[in-house]
This record gives structure tokens, sequence and C-alpha cells, in this order.
């Protein structure tokens, strides 16, 4: 199958973050086609595509652009999240790095079909490189009419600010980044209200992903049914997968929703380096089930996972091998969920602390067999009970690890070690 560039056009070109090169691949024609249009008739173009939202839990962008009440009193928002901090995940970062402008088209395109007229992009703080690349992109649209007043003659107008988060993987919650951006500590609010009622600043606000923004100004060009017309019904469009681990080709990889987790590991990550066999492939970003060897042949789209119990996430896939301590990766996740917690539920700042406790007792070889049923007690526990998915995020994965290689952690307890060889950093590369 061949690779298609629908989002990354820039593959190869040279200063493609440039607003120039942008547009001499066909970039801003979609705006003007979008300012001729009613709003209703883009949330519908959007609907009818069916783009789901590549953040992390698809929902479906037209109809939540249809949450707003256009005609609100209040000022209406719409935030970029450009805060990427999901283990795994790497693609939004190329995007805004070496496309930024597919970006930036599709949020003046969101906020005239919202009617909003001021929009952030909030950043990952750790991403310096990439904020510059935005506020050189940003100056280029003012300069050129793209943003300000009176967009393209059209009476829109629109101003779009760069924040730069502090590097905390809660702020890529909706709600966390909204509280960070109000110059709060990044702690998610309890839903309902939902950010499209009450948002940023107690107004209507629109939170959507880099890489679903990107697809934007494409459906507006190319129209609905082509976008619909790749990838499996209900799953459509291209994604970008980031494929990382124990791949010998890892990278970003453009392909339909909906292709099979084993191509996408063999044909284009070339298979396991030094031939090896998988063991565990994570398929969506650190918060996904894990799934086994023997789960392959599923395919890549948001409801295959879901009804494998695992998520499509972020598509951010990282390939274990044979060779790989579970445990550890366990152990591994629950320190970084630990630190990652915001502490406001109990479920989550004391599940995430106590799990991280135990797998660090078991792969030190501490740990008693009745602990891995505690372990998956703790997870049940921290399922769906707290204020965001953060606390899911951490049980899901090391749920299924305990459930799926059950027998390492025994192993584990049984031989009062780590059976598994400690690999340096220089041998994991
Ligand atoms: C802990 C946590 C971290 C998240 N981090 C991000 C992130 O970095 N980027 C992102 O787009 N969505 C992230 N999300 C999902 C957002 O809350 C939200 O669903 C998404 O930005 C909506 O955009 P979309 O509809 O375009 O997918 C995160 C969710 C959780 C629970
Ligand atoms: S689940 Fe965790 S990160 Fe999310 S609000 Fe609760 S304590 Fe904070």
């Amino acid at each position: 199958m061949p690779e298609l560039r629908i989002l990354r056009t820039y593959v190869d070109v040279p200063d493609s973050h440039t607003i120039g090169s942008y547009i001499s691949r066909g970039g801003y024609t979609a705006l003007p086609k979008a300012l001729g249009m009613k709003p209703d008739e883009i949330i519908e173009t959007i609907k009818k595509a069916g783009l789901r939202g590549r953040g992390g839990a698809g929902f479906p962008t037209g109809v939540k652009w249809g949450f707003i009440q256009r005609d609100s009193k209040k000022p209406i928002y719409l935030c970029c999240n450009a805060d990427e901090s999901e283990p795994g995940s790497f693609k939004d970062r190329e995007i805004l790095e070496r496309d930024p402008h597919q970006m930036l088209e599709g949020i003046i395109i969101g906020c005239y079909t919202i009617n909003s007229h001021k929009s952030y992009i909030y950043i990952r703080g750790e991403m310096p490189y990439g904020a510059g690349i935005i506020e050189g992109a940003i100056r280029e649209a003012y300069e050129k009419g793209y943003l300000g007043k009176n967009i393209l003659s059209s009476g829109f107008d629109l101003d779009v600010v760069l924040f730069r988060g502090a590097g905390a993987y809660i702020c890529g919650e909706e709600t966390g980044l909204l509280e960070s951006i109000e110059g709060k500590n990044g702690e998610p609010r309890p839903k309902p209200p939902f950010p499209a009622q009450i948002g940023l600043f107690g107004c209507p606000t629109i939170i959507n992903n880099v890489e679903t923004l990107a697809c934007v100004p494409h459906i507006i060009n190319r129209g609905p049914e082509w976008f619909s017309s790749i990838g499996i019904p209900k799953n459509t469009g291209t994604k970008i997968y980031g494929l990382c681990g124990n791949v010998n080709k890892p990278g970003l990889y453009e392909l339909p929703l909906g292709i099979r987790l084993r191509d996408l590991i063999d044909e284009y990550g070339e298979g396991i380096p030094g031939g090896r066999s998988v063991k565990a492939v994570s398929p969506g970003g650190s918060s996904a089930a894990v799934l086994s060897a023997d789960e392959l042949n599923i395919t890549m789209d948001f409801d295959s996972l879901a009804a494998a119990g695992s998520m499509l996430g972020t598509a951010g896939v990282t390939v274990m091998d044979d060779s790989t301590c579970m445990v550890r990766v366990a152990q591994n996740l629950a320190h970084f969920y630990r630190d990652e917690s915001c502490g406001q539920c109990v479920q989550c700042r004391e599940g995430t602390w106590w799990l991280e406790k135990m797998l660090t007792n078991i792969e030190e070889g501490k740990g008693r067999m009745e602990h891995i049923d505690t372990l998956l007690d703790a997870c049940y526990q921290m399922r769906g009970t707290t204020i965001c998915a953060l606390a899911d995020g951490c049980a899901m994965p090391i749920e299924s690890i305990v459930k799926k290689f059950r027998h390492e952690f025994e192993e584990h307890v049984r031989l009062g070690r780590c059976p598994f060889e400690r690999k340096t950093l220089g041998e994991w590369m």
C-alpha cells in the first residue's frame, strides 16, 4: 500500500514551515472557500466527512462544533491542544514544527464556524523549537491577512495567541488546559458542565487536537466524500501512526484508519530487530491497554480497539519484543502517572502511588503472590471513579499487563528477582 501524503505533504520540502512553502503546496485555499460557506454548512461537511478527534477520545468534530451556541453574548474560544505529553506519542510535534500552517488554517476555519474571535494554541513547555515555529507562523499569517481584522475582506476577525505550558501532562486534559491558560494549577474540572457551555474564562469553548484541526482544510478543499472514502465505516480519513519501540524502522506513518496492526509493524516498521518476536504492543499511547502477540490482526481504528478492550488513543504504537520485562513496563507506567497525577482525586493520587510501590517491590523481588491480585483490585478501584481520565489511563494498561502476562509477575515472586536481563539505554536503541 503506498504511503498517503495528505497531512504530511511537506515531506522532503525545504522550509516547509514557512507560509510561502505552504501556499506553494495549495495552502490557504480552503480558507476563502470556508469563509464563503455558512457555518452550518461547514459543520455538516465535517460531520459528513466523519472526522473524529485525533487527540485520543475520537469524538466527532462536527458534532462538537455544533454544541456551541454561536449567538452567545459571551466571547467564544477555540483552543488548539498542542500539549502532546502522552508517552509514545509524537505526531503533533511533527505537524507543528514542520507544517504549522495546516493547523493554523484549520483553526481559522474552526473559529469562523463557531463564531470565535480569539483562539489559543496551548503548546507543551518542552517544545521551545515548536513554539518558535508557531510564533513565526502566526506572524506570517497576520502579515498575509489570514489573521487579524476583516480576514480576506470577509468581515471576520480573529486573533490567535500562543500559550506555552510548563511541562505537565495533565494540562493536555482539556479542562486542565483551560485552568492552565487561566493562570491556575492544571487541575481538571468536573464535567458537566462541558467546555462547550462553560469553558475558558467561563465562556463557550471548543478544544481540538492539532491533527484534528490539520484535517479540516483538506476536507473543505477535497470534500467530505473524499475523506470518508478513506478508511473504514465510522473510522474515516487518514491517521498519523507513530511507531516506536522494538521495530526496525520507527517513525510516523500516515495511513488510512483501519489498517492491520501487523501490517504497520511488519510492512512499515520492517519487523523486529535482531530476529526477535513481538511480546506486546501498546497501540494508542501509554494509556491504552496493551495487546499481546496473538492480537496483532486487529485493525487500527477507534471501534475495533475499543471492542478489544483497548483504544486507538493517539495512535502512538509502542512495540515490545520478547526480551521485555512486562513488570518493569508496568512499573515504569505507574511511575509516570504517579508523577503526573494532579492529586485532586483520592483514587488517582493514592492508586498511582500504591501501584508504583507494589510494582517496584515485585520487580525488585520483594513481592508476594497476593500482591498480584491487589494490583488488579487497585486498578479496578481507579477506573471510572475520578474527575478526569488520567487514573483510567494508568489503570487500563497496568490491568491489561497483569492479566495478559500474569505468569511473569508470578515468576518474579517465585524467583525473588527479575528474570530478565537489564538493558542499558544504549542497548534499547
Ligand atoms: C491526562 C490526559 C491528557 C491528555 N493530553 C492530550 C494532549 O496532549 N493532546 C490532545 O490533543 N488531547 C489530550 N487529551 C484529550 C483532551 O482532553 C481532549 O479530548 C482533546 O484535546 C480533544 O480534541 P479532539 O476532539 O480534537 O480529539 C488528554 C486527555 C487526558 C485525560
Ligand atoms: S484523575 Fe488524577 S489527574 Fe485527573 S483530576 Fe483526578 S487526581 Fe487529577
